[in-house]
């Protein structure tokens, strides 16, 4: 049976490192597609176009707030956690958030999904543009809660949030098609394939999948060794900290891990 228990900070860090010494800039990729994602894309983000919702997540992160938390991506139990806890833990940083943002707008997404939206903010730079409609999926209600105050600050009205576990909520998010669907939630092996199996409905050939924490434990990394594998995907990208799947048949099989 595989191991649930994330690896220890060392663990990450060690393999990190490892990471950094193996990984390729873009001159060693030959894929056209890679290549442009690795030319065109990679380089960092505008921070300035993100500023309002990093006000945010400062503002989160000194919150007072405490909540009955219900942990849908671990024990499926309630637990007190402290909103700042949460802002501070479980988002991803700025520099990731940024290239999720610009993953949207560089391929000119109009639709996409995120499982797991938390406090918000990466959300909100996916619909940092607001001609893109953000459909998200949060399990817990008090934080999903917060999310929607958080993107009502920022003035977004493109972003729905569909509340509940992703297994009764992804059949509702299914029901069209998506142009990037990020995986945030939920980090263990079994879920994570099964969520790529479900999705396949809502994507077409374009469709950019986005995985996070593919190395936070053994069994992400099984996950993301058999989406390596599997015949619906064409070319992969691990990024380390998030892992890019395209399922474009045109496209060259290629694996890739990138500098970034
Ligand atoms: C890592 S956080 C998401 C962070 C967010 N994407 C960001 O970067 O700002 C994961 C979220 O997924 C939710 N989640 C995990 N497993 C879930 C499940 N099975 N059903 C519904 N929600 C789930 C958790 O409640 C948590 O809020």
């Amino acid at each position: 049976m595989a191991i649930t228990k994330p690896y220890s900070v060392l663990q990450i860090g060690l393999k990190y490192i490892k990471y950094k010494w193996r990984a390729v800039n873009k001159h060693a990729v030959h894929s056209p597609r890679i290549f442009e994602f690795a030319d065109k894309v990679l380089p960092s983000a505008n921070k300035q176009k993100y500023k309002e919702a990093e006000k945010e997540r400062k503002r989160l992160k000194k919150s007072k707030q405490v909540l009955d938390f219900v942990d849908y991506g671990k024990s499926g139990t309630i637990v007190v956690k402290a909103v700042s806890e949460i802002a501070k833990k479980s988002l991803k940083p700025p520099k990731y958030a940024r290239l999720l943002g610009k993953i949207v707008d560089y391929y000119e997404a109009t639709n996409v999904l995120e499982l797991g939206a938390s406090l918000g903010i990466t959300t909100a730079y996916l619909a940092q543009n607001k001609s893109v409609a953000v459909t998200t999926l949060e399990g817990d209600s008090s934080v999903a809660n917060i999310a929607q105050s958080v993107w009502n600050q920022l003035g977004h009205t493109n972003i729905s949030c569909i509340i509940g576990p992703f297994e009764k909520t992804l059949d509702k998010a299914i029901t069209q098609q998506y142009d990037i669907i990020y995986i945030d939630g939920n980090h263990k092996l079994e879920p994570t394939l099964r969520y790529f199996d479900q999705l396949q409905i809502a994507a077409h050939s374009g469709t950019i999948f986005i995985f996070d924490d593919i190395h936070y434990s053994k069994q992400m990394e099984q996950a993301w060794q058999q989406i390596k594998e599997d015949e619906r995907v064409t070319s992969t990208i691990d990024l380390f900290f998030i892992g890019v799947v395209f399922i474009d048949p045109a496209l060259s099989k290629e694996h890739l891990e990138l500098r970034y």
